[in-house]
């Protein structure tokens, strides 16, 4: 514990001195404007995803696979990106030629391990015709995207830490009684409630079978917090319209399994991971 706080109070002060840049998304709706119809973006979205209700997917397992961990298992909400925004419900993607260099990161690694885990195997689209690793795609298609804020990659991912530690939504849930568990369901107002008060913003929120996927937070370019209200028809403060019902469950992490101590940081590294 002492040793996280240490931690994060590095991380906090490196950010004092290097203000970063952030990027954009995902697969979430709304439109991906590439290349040369980019403009600057609007505003940020911080998407964290739960590891219990993503890892119930899970249907193969590897080295980088933050899912099959035998121990050490992410018990809090881990994040996803950092995206940049159009408020028109559209997003920049590939803003740039900059190719994902891990060598760049590679101090981060820890943190990254913990708090931004790959959740599945298999490589995703990235900007320049080919495929690399989770962390390449979010630096890629949403990162470079938000450069004149976040900088250039290791600013990104330090960026994306930060803003992610200063909003603990793991521990506004759990402040409020939202814990995870296999039987309970909580009221999907309730959630919200309790982030509104927390971060006097409203977050938006999805849901597979009924268990939270999704909590996207968002904020102004000053990393000031913001409604996510604006984002489209899958994000809008309208719980009707919302793809959880109106009580929801947080299951716990289940280990995939399959995989053994001593496996842990080579999801950092696809050359020794890949099997
Ligand atoms: C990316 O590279 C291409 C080809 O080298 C070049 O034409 C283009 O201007 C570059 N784009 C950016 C954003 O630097
Ligand atoms: C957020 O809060 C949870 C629950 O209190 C804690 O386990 C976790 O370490 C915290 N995350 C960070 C990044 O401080
Ligand atoms: C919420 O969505 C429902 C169903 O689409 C719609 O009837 C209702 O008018 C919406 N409410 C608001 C405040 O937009």
């Amino acid at each position: 514990m002492a040793k996280l706080f240490a931690f994060t109070i590095t991380i906090i002060a490196l950010f004092s001195v290097s203000p970063s840049s952030a990027s954009f998304v995902d697969d979430d709706g709304g439109i991906e404007v590439h290349n040369s119809n980019q403009r600057e973006f609007d505003y940020f979205v911080l998407a964290l995803q739960w590891p219990g209700t993503y890892c119930r997917r899970t249907q193969k397992c590897c080295k980088t696979n933050g899912c099959c961990r035998s121990s050490g298992a992410p018990q809090h909400f881990t994040i996803h990106g950092l995206w940049a925004d159009y408020n028109d419900g559209g997003w920049p993607a590939c803003c740039s030629n900059d190719s994902f260099d891990m060598n760049e990161i590679s101090t981060l690694e820890k943190a990254l391990y913990e708090y931004w885990p790959t959740l599945s195997c298999g490589s995703t689209s990235t900007c320049h015709g080919s495929k690399g690793s989770f962390y390449a795609h979010e630096w890629e298609k949403h990162g470079t995207c938000s450069a004149s804020v976040t900088g250039d990659e290791y600013n990104y991912f330090l960026t994306t830490l930060n803003i992610y530690f200063k909003y603990n939504v793991t521990e506004v849930l759990r402040e409020a009684g939202y814990v995870p568990s296999n039987s309970e369901k909580y009221p999907l107002g309730g959630v919200i409630t309790a982030i509104e008060n927390a971060f006097h913003t409203t977050p938006s929120i999805s849901c597979s079978k009924g268990a939270i996927q999704e909590i996207h937070l968002c904020f102004y370019k000053d990393f000031k917090p913001r409604d996510c209200a604006t984002r489209g028809v899958k994000t809008e403060i309208n719980l009707s319209k919302s793809s959880c019902p109106k009580y929801v469950s947080l299951p716990e992490y289940v280990s995939s399994g399959r995989l053994t101590k001593g496996e842990t940081f080579s999801q950092l590294r696809p050359d020794v991971a890949s099997q």
